[in-house]
């Protein structure tokens, strides 16, 4: 299909008449509004405003071409190249997962209980930081916390490093297999003193692969298998290894914050009850009321 001329009102029939079987109304209308932003520097305000002004050859060309990306079902954060998370923009590559809101939610949850705890030398650390948005936003917001990303994954360490320079914050990053057997001792490695950490954060793999079945085939294909799945056999695997670590790696009364897949969202509560570490242990409702989140408090 040709675009009628070079006004805004006809790229944006062209994403209809291209993206229709891909996407309902409101998505692809929120997808073109995305692309604008990115591309043209519009606010969503000015997308409608600017709906029948033209357009120069180049930014059409650009917006063009990002249809013909979308048409493969490539997400448009990966055509864009950046996704916004909380309240930055964040540069994403295939090596890591497109962050989620929920994942929004959970940063949340952790500024909201760091204000009610008095303001001390936090040190920070986040296991499977992909895109760096979880320890880079932490550390935006608490500019005096030592913070730590690890990622047995070095493509998604490359991009969480562009990231923590983008945002102008300072977050160590490092490759570690939070399986390993050695997985302790290189996390006592990486902070001053050896001293144990105030919060360990993860958002690990947690979709079984008997569950890929029912998944959206735009995440199939463009996002790292790395950072979705685990095996059927032992699909808590990384959060009883987490759990674990807490022992030697997280000071009393420090905190454990995971997402959670709401399917073992009770099994790993659970586990963590048996270890006999933490005063307590809370599972936490994402917005639409899944349990997607475990707090607990070490004694
Ligand atoms: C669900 S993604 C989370 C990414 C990011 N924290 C977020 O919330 O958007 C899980 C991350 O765990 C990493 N990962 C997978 N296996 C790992 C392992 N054995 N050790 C450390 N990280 C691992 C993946 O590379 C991926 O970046």
């Amino acid at each position: 299909m040709k675009i009628a001329s070079n006004k805004l009102s006809h790229l944006y029939t062209y994403y209809k008449t291209e993206l229709a079987l891909l996407y309902e109304d409101d998505e692809l209308y929120a997808i073109f509004e995305t692309v604008c932003e990115t591309y043209l520097k519009f606010t969503k305000a000015e997308v409608k405003q600017k709906f029948e002004s033209n357009l120069n050859q180049s930014d059409l060309i650009k917006i063009y071409d990002a249809a013909k990306e979308l048409k493969k079902g490539t997400p448009v954060q990966y055509v864009l190249k950046e996704a916004f998370f909380y309240d930055l923009f964040f540069n994403v590559t295939p090596a890591v997962l497109i962050p989620r809101p929920e994942t929004e939610e959970l940063v949340d949850l952790i500024l909201k209980e760091l204000k009610t705890t008095k303001q001390r030398a936090l040190k920070i650390i986040d296991i499977g930081t992909g895109s760096g948005c979880i320890p880079i936003t932490l550390k935006k917001h608490i500019p005096q916390a030592e913070v730590v990303g690890i990622d047995i994954s070095e493509k998604a360490l490359e991009v969480a490093r562009t990231n923590a320079v983008k945002q102008n914050v300072e977050v160590t990053f490092k490759s570690i297999d939070i399986l390993s057997k050695d997985a302790s001792s290189h996390i006592s490695h990486l902070i001053s003193h050896h001293v144990p950490f105030s919060i360990i954060i993860s958002n690990p793999p947690y979709i079984a692969l008997s569950e890929s079945k029912q998944m959206e085939a735009r995440v199939l294909k463009h996002e790292p298998h790395l950072a979705l799945f685990v095996e059927d056999t032992d699909p808590i695997i990384f959060y009883k290894q987490i759990i674990d670590l807490c022992r030697d790696h997280l000071e009393p009364a420090g905190y454990l914050f995971f997402e959670l897949n709401p399917l073992f969202a009770l099994e790993v509560k659970n586990y963590a009850n048996t270890v006999n570490l933490f005063n307590f242990t809370e599972l936490i409702v994402d917005m639409s009321g899944k349990n997607r989140f475990l707090k607990a408090q070490k004694k």
